[in-house]
């Protein structure tokens, strides 16, 4: 089918994680001056997890004005923030505990309460953030992809993917442990910048499948990303891009 221009394939994830960390630090250092905030959304999993400690690391640490950077999550396991799980508890490790960032520029998403409410918590914060807009604009999104083409936490054929006025749902996936609290569709297509990392050959298939819109085939949650007045990229590795 051939590679389209929006993704971008390197031979180890390593490098991908490296080319992922370079964009966001570039991405954050053209945002200096106006407007003097850059709001990031982070993905949870494990495909990101060296991307947050790359930006640990002395050779991009000091790249970034932490105090400009505003840090939202996509999606969280509704479990407490110290569970290993939490993708919260993953960020901080690796990340939040490791640089500069004020506290009260990290936006958590509350997992050990109720799910319906805790989206609702989510909600007003990002309504008080994006004060006036009627979506949000995240700066930039990061997003993983699961072998089912699931992103964030918004399944195939789950209601949440339809939600088109909420900007946070609490949504239950089948056969999922825990239930998932996540931003919705319109949210990620009002974003600025989405990135997508996607690594590995047990993602190859479905990767093929998502780049490929299939007329008349339900579009899968991946596909449903598509920024309005933005753009979109994907960093994938050589055994996640085999089948393109
Ligand atoms: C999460 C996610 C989810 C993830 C994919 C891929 O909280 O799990 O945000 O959408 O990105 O499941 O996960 P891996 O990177 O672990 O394969």
């Amino acid at each position: 089918m051939g590679i389209p221009a929006n993704v971008f394939v390197f031979e180890t994830p390593e490098q991908v994680s490296i080319a992922a960390a370079e964009r966001l630090v570039n991405y954050e250092y053209a945002f200096h001056g106006e407007p003097d905030r850059f709001s990031l959304a982070l993905a949870g999993g494990n495909t990101p997890r060296r991307v947050y400690e790359l930006l640990a690391t002395e050779r991009f640490k000091h790249r970034v004005e932490w105090v400009k950077v505003d840090l939202f999550f996509g999606d969280e396991r509704c479990v407490p923030p110290d569970h290993p799980e939490s993708n919260y508890a993953m960020v901080y490790e690796t990340l939040i505990s490791q640089v500069p960032i004020p506290a009260k520029n990290v936006h958590r998403i509350i997992g050990e309460g109720r799910p319906e409410e805790s989206a609702r918590v989510y909600e007003n914060q990002l309504r008080t953030f994006f004060a006036g807009m009627s979506w949000p604009r995240f700066d930039l999104v990061l997003l993983g992809m699961g072998v089912d083409g699931h992103t964030a936490s918004l399944f195939p054929g789950s209601e949440a993917l339809s939600e088109n006025a909420k900007w946070v749902v609490a949504t239950q996936p089948q056969g999922a442990e825990h239930d998932r609290i996540t931003l919705t569709v319109p949210v990620f297509n009002h974003a600025a910048q989405v990135m997508f990392l996607v690594t590995g050959a047990g993602k190859a298939e479905r990767l093929a499948q998502v780049l490929k819109a299939e007329p008349g085939r339900q579009p899968l949650p991946a596909q449903a990303i598509q920024p309005l007045d933005g753009s979109v990229e994907w960093l994938v590795d050589s055994a996640a891009a085999s089948l393109l």
